[in-house]
């Protein structure tokens, strides 16, 4: 953590739960237009913070969502406890999903999510093993 690490928001993301599903990220969403943040800006992390969570929730064994404050960008970072991605490459391509057709038949797994919070983000960083997937999302003030 840098100099200017401000204050981290934590949620905890479970697997499969689609009731709980963005409740994490509207969270973030709401606490930062209560803070006075521009609109801007939110719309960027409310995107990339559900589709991050959404990820957990479908693909994941269960994680963390946080929010990290800094005095000039928020930090959003997703972990989870795996069973990760083999071909990260390949992930990040759009249109690119292992979703099953149950959970397409709830709207996901158009193979957007990834692409959509690298497009969102001013820096993107993911790293992934057997043993979970963590995503940070970087947007500045
Ligand atoms: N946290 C994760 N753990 C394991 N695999 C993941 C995780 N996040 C993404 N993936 C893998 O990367 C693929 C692409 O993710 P992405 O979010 O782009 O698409 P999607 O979740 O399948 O569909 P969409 O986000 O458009 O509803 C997923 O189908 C899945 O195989
Ligand atoms: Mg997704």
């Amino acid at each position: 953590m840098t100099e200017s690490f401000l204050k981290r928001y934590s949620f905890d993301i479970v697997a499969n739960d689609f009731i709980a599903a963005g409740k994490g990220s509207s969270t973030i969403k709401n606490l930062l237009k209560s803070m006075g943040i521009e609109a801007n800006i939110i719309r960027k992390i409310a995107i990339t913070s559900y589709e991050a969570e959404i990820n957990i929730v479908i693909h994941s064994y269960g994680g963390q969502l946080h929010c990290d404050l800094y005095e000039d960008k928020i930090v959003i970072v997703s972990q989870d406890t795996g069973p990760g991605i083999k071909d990260v490459e390949l992930a990040l391509t759009e249109g690119y999903s292992t979703a099953t057709e149950s959970v397409r038949e709830l709207g996901f797994g158009a193979g957007m999510g990834l692409p959509n919070m690298m497009k969102y983000s001013d820096d993107f960083e993911i790293t992934s093993s057997s043993d979970g997937t963590v995503i940070k999302i970087t947007i500045l003030l």
